[in-house]
């Protein structure tokens, strides 16, 4: 019987970070199984993606529903259906409800490619080289209601240079973003990870128990 826990994923586009997340599942000790790819967009190239993988798809159009409310119990039905445990936003532009969050609370996670707290919101790059940055990066956080906000189960942290323009700065960013996300993954799904209180804690099996490790960072992908 597997004992990968069973991963629902939420999209809105292009899902890079779906296809991250589906390489990495393929390895025979990742402890985690795409179950379910959920579009928020109908005909995004993220669900393509997940086709080709062999992952059910569906799409639940915020545009359908009459309230979040009722976009979000279409989204936990789906979910529900497809008996996910566990949550990954790759690229989902919906804020969620507080009452969603807390159904998913400390099971659902999400990139964003900045160093959070640190330049929450759209349009992240622009305003990361306007203020003069001179590092920058990415985050996998759990969810809470606010945008972009939550307990950071991992970062990664990306130099930026002088003839940055937003799309080279994306582009460095991103590949940053595909190495974190199937980590953080790990971290969860293979219990590595504990809350303590708001904080994210690493916890390793010893011969004496269970105990709290430090957190760390992966390696950087290459070529800056
Ligand atoms: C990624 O850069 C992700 O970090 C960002 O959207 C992009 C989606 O790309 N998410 C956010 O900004 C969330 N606030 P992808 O669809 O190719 O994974």
């Amino acid at each position: 019987m597997s004992t990968k826990r069973r991963v629902g994923v939420l999209i809105s586009g292009r899902g890079s970070n779906l296809q991250a997340l589906i390489d990495a599942a393929k390895a025979p000790d990742y402890p985690a199984k795409l179950v379910l790819v959920v579009s928020n967009v109908p005909d995004v190239q993220g669900l393509t993606r997940a086709e080709v993988a062999g992952i059910p798809t569906c799409t639940v159009n915020h545009r359908d529903f009459p309230s979040r409310e009722a976009f979000e119990a279409a989204l936990d039905e789906a979910l529900g259906g497809a008996g996910a445990e566990l949550l990954c936003n790759a690229g989902f532009m919906r804020l969620l409800t507080e009452s969603f969050v807390s159904r998913w609370l400390n099971r659902h996670l999400n990139i964003h490619p900045s160093l959070l707290p640190a330049f929450k919101g759209l349009d992240t790059h622009a305003r990361v080289l306007n203020a003069g940055a001179t590092i920058t990066g990415c985050t996998v956080h759990f969810v809470r209601a606010a945008m972009d906000d939550g307990p950071i189960v991992a970062q990664a942290a990306v130099p930026i240079h002088a003839d940055d323009t937003e799309e080279s700065l994306a582009a460095r960013v991103l590949a940053a973003e595909h190495r974190l996300y199937p980590h953080a993954l790990r971290l969860v799904a293979s219990g590595q990870v504990t809350m303590d209180g708001e904080r994210v804690v690493g916890m390793l099996e010893g011969a004496d128990g269970t105990y709290e490790v430090a957190l760390f960072s992966p390696p950087l992908p290459g070529n800056f």
